[in-house]
């Protein structure tokens, strides 16, 4: 088959390499991909936003098969287009990718569904919203409606940081449209996990779980990020909390689908929260997490390509995933200042050597090539992956390949996969 995957980040690069381990995959191509991913797929600049041209490059390349990793596309509707031209396409339509894109949407498929998820209560005013959140308890949960790259989540102590989110969110718009409404909802307290299964018409198929960081620096402290490190499994995901997890939340979902008539076809990834009475729904996204697939592809032992196959064909019931029984860390290295400003174009060196060590696999997100050097071009730049018998030897592998990169300019955390292993 000839692939083409959309998106250059870390999560791109790691499906770009469990394709390529697929003895189905003949040639693989990446639109815009990044210096690591040129090193396994042919990467092409190519403006999304022209689609006919998009779908010219897919007929010349003949193109059997479109997969689509960031969620702006899927909001944007590029799934259908790309299918209404007759080209196989993974990644969910428009219409189910509302999942993620309307958190009010969510919130009412979920509370339809009977799935537990955080009281809450949906504003489009901006007097109603500040009414309300001077009389109710804290702490709360401010989030803009719409998509906000993971940004528009603001947990609030008190009314004074409440109405400042508000603020933010509904007058400033900082998050543009996407802060038209936002919702509020109580604060659930434990443990985060994010879970993936992959969905189809009739039935869905377990992929995992893996625990990311979101927070900059190190104790979960700083700034919201995209994520900075991820690791997988953990001791704290008893066979029970699994079991609740399908019961109460896979199970409903995929019925609520049905039930709908909302074809889901695609990776679901839900952002759970396992509180002392059971795991919540915190969100759904509907793709792949970022640094999660780096993660979690690393153990994954199905052929990635007959996963999408029994995907798109609605076969998913009759398919088990297999993955080792290993465990992951991933580090994320960011340019210093990520999530705020930071400097480009800087060198990294001694990324072979790094790669070099057993276990070890190197996902580059922003990177791009300047006279045949790795220079950096983004905010999270690489995600150092380890693969060991345990999580404390993966994550002395992972961050001895951290220390060999020669990149004076990035930073990272030194505590993933120190907590709740
Ligand atoms: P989201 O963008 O919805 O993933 O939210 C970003 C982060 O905010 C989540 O990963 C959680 O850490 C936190 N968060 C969101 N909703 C809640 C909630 N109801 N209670 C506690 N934390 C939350
Ligand atoms: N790492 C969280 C996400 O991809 O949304």
């Amino acid at each position: 088959m000839n692939i083409l995957v959309l998106g250059g980040g870390g999560r791109e690069h790691a499906i770009c390499w469990a394709v390529r381990k697929s003895r189905k995959c003949r040639s693989l191509f990446c639109i815009p991909g990044n210096a690591g991913i040129s090193e396994i797929a042919v990467c092409k600049n190519l403006d999304l936003n022209k689609k006919n041209e998009l779908i010219k490059f897919c007929k010349k390349q003949e193109i059997d098969l479109v997969i689509i990793g960031p969620e702006q596309f899927l909001e944007d509707g590029l799934s259908d287009y790309i299918k209404s031209k007759g080209i196989p396409v993974f990644g969910p339509s428009k219409k189910a990718s509302k999942l993620e894109s309307s958190k009010s949407f969510a919130k009412r498929f979920l509370i339809k569904n009977k799935i537990n998820t955080a009281k809450y209560k949906e504003f489009k005013s901006f007097n109603s919203a500040v009414h309300y959140v001077s009389v109710t308890k804290y702490p709360i949960v401010i989030k803009a409606d719409g998509l906000a790259a993971g940004k528009g989540v603001i947990i609030c102590k008190n009314k004074r940081e409440a109405i400042n989110g508000l603020d933010e969110i509904m007058k400033k718009k900082k998050f543009g449209s996407a802060g038209k409404k936002v919702i509020i909802e109580e604060y659930l307290s434990g443990f985060e996990v994010s879970y993936f299964a992959f969905f189809d018409k009739n039935g869905f198929a377990k992929l995992g779980y893996a625990l990311d960081h979101k927070r900059a620096f190190n104790n979960d402290e700083g700034p919201n990020t995209g994520g900075m490190g991820c690791f997988s499994p953990t001791k704290k995901m008893t066979k029970k909390i699994q079991n609740q997890i399908e019961k109460k939340i896979l199970i409903p979902t995929s019925l609520g689908l049905k039930k709908d008539k909302l074809v889901y076809r695609g990776i679901l990834f839900f952002g759970l929260m396992i509180t002392s009475q059971g795991p919540f729904v915190i969100e759904y996204n509907v793709r792949f997490g970022d640094p999660e697939c780096q993660t979690l592809l690393r153990n994954l032992q199905t052929d990635i390509l007959k996963i999408i196959d029994y995907n798109l064909k609605d076969k998913l019931s009759d398919l088990t995933i297999r993955n080792k029984k290993q465990s992951v860390v991933c580090v994320v290295v960011a340019s210093k200042g990520y999530p705020g400003n930071y400097k480009k174009n800087k060198v990294i060196s001694n990324l072979s050597k790094a790669k070099s060590i057993e276990g070890v696999e190197i996902f580059h997100a922003g990177t791009a090539l300047k006279k045949e050097k790795v220079i950096s071009s983004g905010g999270r730049v690489l995600a150092v992956t380890a693969q060991g018998n345990s999580i404390v030897h993966a994550r002395k592998i992972a961050y001895k390949a951290v220390e060999a990169i020669g990149w004076k300019e990035g930073f990272f955390r030194n505590d993933i996969g120190q907590k709740n292993v």
